[in-house]
């Protein structure tokens, strides 16, 4: 995929020019080093790790060391990390830094009870205090550019992040990414983008609006309703590259050819390029086992997808998985 921009775009986090307005979203179990291969084919600029536990990099626990696997990427790779205690995220932010991150993102969003139990993730919106150390002592630790990605708040203070953000600025992050819903909202409900459009208003620093972005029109809504610099998109990506071109497409970034849903063909074809990708990086039985999710995302919308789903993760090779995903195409 070779898409040539129209103009200079984009915008800027702190001394980094990012070349587009559409992001994907780190997405744990997703955003692995294939994925955002095949993100960057598609016209990311920036792509993002999954979130990685701070305490487990400065532990150098072996897992935790894998998931940052971005020595050598070509392009502005953004790390999320997790984590609430100060000194961790700290020398956890400088290890990222120098394995060649561009920039750090700071997780105030994840609301699984494993780590909001610990007291991180979406648990600092409700600690403002210990928030604002953790980001006063990584902002010492590193050069690059740091963000914040956070929900709005919790159900005893759904509007924190309306709070903290300025806060956050005034320690010197670099940008803000809202996910409008509360801790325990998890996807229930709609996001409420009016959150972003008052972020938008308090904030000098860039702000990248998220939630419940699922195509073209979306992207254009989000960015005419709340004025935000970027727009990131989760969900919706999976199985589904191509909205990352038509974001670019109504954002003015490159040709517009009208809503991109690519053919069935297509589909196969970049599913399978993505399975090959994922087998270079990790082998052959971790790459076809870890795919299967991806797999069964990218053949999603066709018939029989729900039948086809408990078939597909019976393949176990590489050759068994191309051949099945190429049968399904001509089907
Ligand atoms: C499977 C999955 C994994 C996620 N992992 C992360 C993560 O590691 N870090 C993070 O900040 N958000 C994570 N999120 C939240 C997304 O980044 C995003 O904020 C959320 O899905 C809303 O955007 P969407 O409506 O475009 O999906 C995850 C969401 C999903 C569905």
């Amino acid at each position: 995929m070779n898409v040539k921009p129209y103009k200079e775009s984009g915008f800027s986090i702190g001394n980094q020019h990012i070349g587009s307005r559409a992001l994907p979203a780190p997405l744990a179990g997703f955003s692995d080093r294939a994925f955002r291969n095949i993100l960057r084919e598609f016209g990311c600029q920036l792509v993002y790790t999954e979130m990685i536990s701070a305490d487990g990099l400065v532990r150098k626990n072996r897992q935790t060391w894998n998931i940052l696997d971005i020595e050598g990427e070509p392009g502005l790779v953004a790390v999320q990390l997790f984590g609430c205690h100060p000194t961790a995220l700290s020398e956890a932010a400088k290890m990222v830094e120098d394995r060649g991150a561009s920039i750090v993102d700071m997780n105030m969003g994840c609301p699984v009870k494993k780590v909001v139990r610990s007291g991180a993730g979406a648990a600092l919106l409700d600690q403002p205090e210990i928030a604002l150390e953790t980001i006063r002592a990584i902002k010492k630790a590193i050069k690059i550019p740091l963000t914040v990605k956070m929900r709005s708040g919790t159900r005893g203070n759904p509007h924190a992040a309306l709070e903290l953000a300025p806060l956050l600025e005034k320690e010197g992050v670099d940008a803000i990414c809202i996910h409008p819903r509360t801790k325990e909202q998890l996807y229930a409900g709609k996001a409420d983008w009016r959150q972003i459009a008052e972020l938008k208003i308090r904030l000098s620093v860039p702000v990248i609006g998220n939630g419940d972005i699922h195509n073209g029109i979306d992207v254009l809504q989000m960015r005419n309703s709340t004025q935000c610099d970027a727009i990131m998109i989760g969900r919706a990506s999976l199985g589904n590259p191509w909205i990352f071109l038509e974001a670019r497409g109504v954002l003015g970034e490159i040709p517009y050819e009208g809503a991109l849903m690519p053919g069935i063909r297509e589909r196969i074809q970049t599913g399978i390029r993505h399975l090959e990708e994922m087998v270079r990086q990790k082998g052959e039985q971790r790459g076809v086992v870890e795919f299967r999710k991806h797999g069964i995302c990218y053949l999603k919308s066709m018939p029989c997808a729900k039948e086809m789903r408990s078939q597909f993760y019976r393949m176990n090779s590489i050759e068994q998985t191309k051949e099945f995903l190429t049968n399904t195409g001509l089907r």
